[in-house]
């Protein structure tokens, strides 16, 4: 639980971003990896733990959401999808 190795291990990836753009298009990778780390999580508890699954669900709908406004700030900046879904 060291903080100094967060970093290394983390399935996202921290850059250092000059323009917001870029900072918001790293923000929607890390989004996006959080979705299927959740949703890999959802069905690995599946019907071995229900109240888990239930509770991770309520999780992965805020990380897509969360993903969904990234998506949508990049749309708005540059008039086409930064990726495809
Ligand atoms: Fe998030």
């Amino acid at each position: 639980m060291n903080p100094a190795g967060l970093a290394t291990r983390s399935n996202a990836e921290y850059g250092k971003p000059d323009k917001l753009v870029d900072m918001i298009k790293q923000n929607l990778i890390a989004e996006r990896i959080a979705v299927e780390h959740y949703r890999e999580l959802v069905r690995y508890f599946g019907d071995k733990d229900p109240t888990t699954r239930i509770m991770l669900e309520k999780i992965l709908a805020q990380e897509e959401e969360h993903a969904t406004d990234m998506h949508d700030f990049l749309v708005a900046h540059e008039g086409t999808p930064f990726l495809k879904d």
